[in-house]
């Protein structure tokens, strides 16, 4: 399976910032970039539309798929601060990301949102990115397997092997998440496993073509490690994603990644 790139820039770049990136990151990539649609950037909701159409000015929308960081499961209604799957696909949106730990840990964000909302982003031809990771207590008190199979099995419930053809896992240890701590790629390697043996019985039929990507503290230094291991099928990235010139570098060394 080809590793895919995937960018959470979280809370950062203005609108103006993300046109400034793109500006930087053309350069850098030129012609490399039309190589692949293996490049994921999911910004906030307002630079969505500048991402799109600094994108399709410079030739490049087919090369990077534009994501957002939620979705809600209602297409319209009275829910204050969300934004709907119907919405996102209007500004040009081709994935969601789901139950980031963020979500879960500062907003109270449930298994059960999480199913719903992955559901609905798919039911409208997106592709979920669906987050699961234990925190520090949880890893150091030897829980992990126990809870993400846990935060699999109710985020993804209802799901419908037609649908999981949409679906990313995304591996992301809590006590990773921008600490510079990143899991080894044996550590990630493991889990991936798991949950790859999982999603056997929950999706049979498509588990091996779902793409369990790991997320936290990866950079240009440590990608080429996760992107050898035979379980990783690519990353989540935060902080190193948002400096055009380290998320170039760690596409490129990325990809340069024997398996
Ligand atoms: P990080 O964030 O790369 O800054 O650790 C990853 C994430 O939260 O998706």
């Amino acid at each position: 399976m080809k590793p895919i790139f995937a960018a959470n820039w979280k809370m950062n770049l203005t609108a103006g910032e993300t046109r400034a990136f793109c500006q930087r990151f053309f350069e850098l990539a030129g012609e490399d970039l039309a190589a692949a649609a293996d490049i994921w950037i999911a910004p906030p909701f307002l630079s969505i539309s500048p991402l799109v159409s600094e994108l399709a000015r410079a030739g490049c929308a087919a090369s990077v798929k534009v994501g957002a960081q939620n979705c809600h499961w209602l297409q319209q209604g009275a829910h204050t601060g969300e934004v709907s799957a119907d919405m996102l696909v209007e500004q040009g949106v081709s994935f969601a990301i789901v139950g980031h730990s963020e979500r879960r840990q500062f907003y109270g964000e449930s298994n059960e949102a999480v199913a719903l909302r992955a559901r609905a982003a798919i039911a409208k031809g997106l592709s979920a990115v669906v987050c699961v990771g234990e925190s520090a207590a949880d890893y150091s008190s030897k829980r992990t397997e126990q809870v993400v199979l846990e935060q699999l099995r109710k985020s993804l419930a209802g799901i419908t092997s037609t649908e999981a053809e949409r679906l990313v896992i995304a591996y992301e240890p809590v006590w990773a998440i921008g600490t510079g701590l990143a899991a080894t790629a044996s550590i990630a390697q493991g889990v991936h496993q798991l949950i790859r043996r999982e999603l056997e019985l929950l999706v049979p039929g498509v588990a091996q073509k779902v793409p369990i990507i790991y997320g936290g503290s990866v950079n240009a230094g440590n990608i080429a490690e996760y992107c050898q291991e035979t379980e990783i099928n690519g990353a989540l990235i935060g902080g190193a994603s948002l400096d055009p010139s380290s998320y170039w570098s760690l596409i490129q060394s990325g990809r340069s990644a024997e398996k």
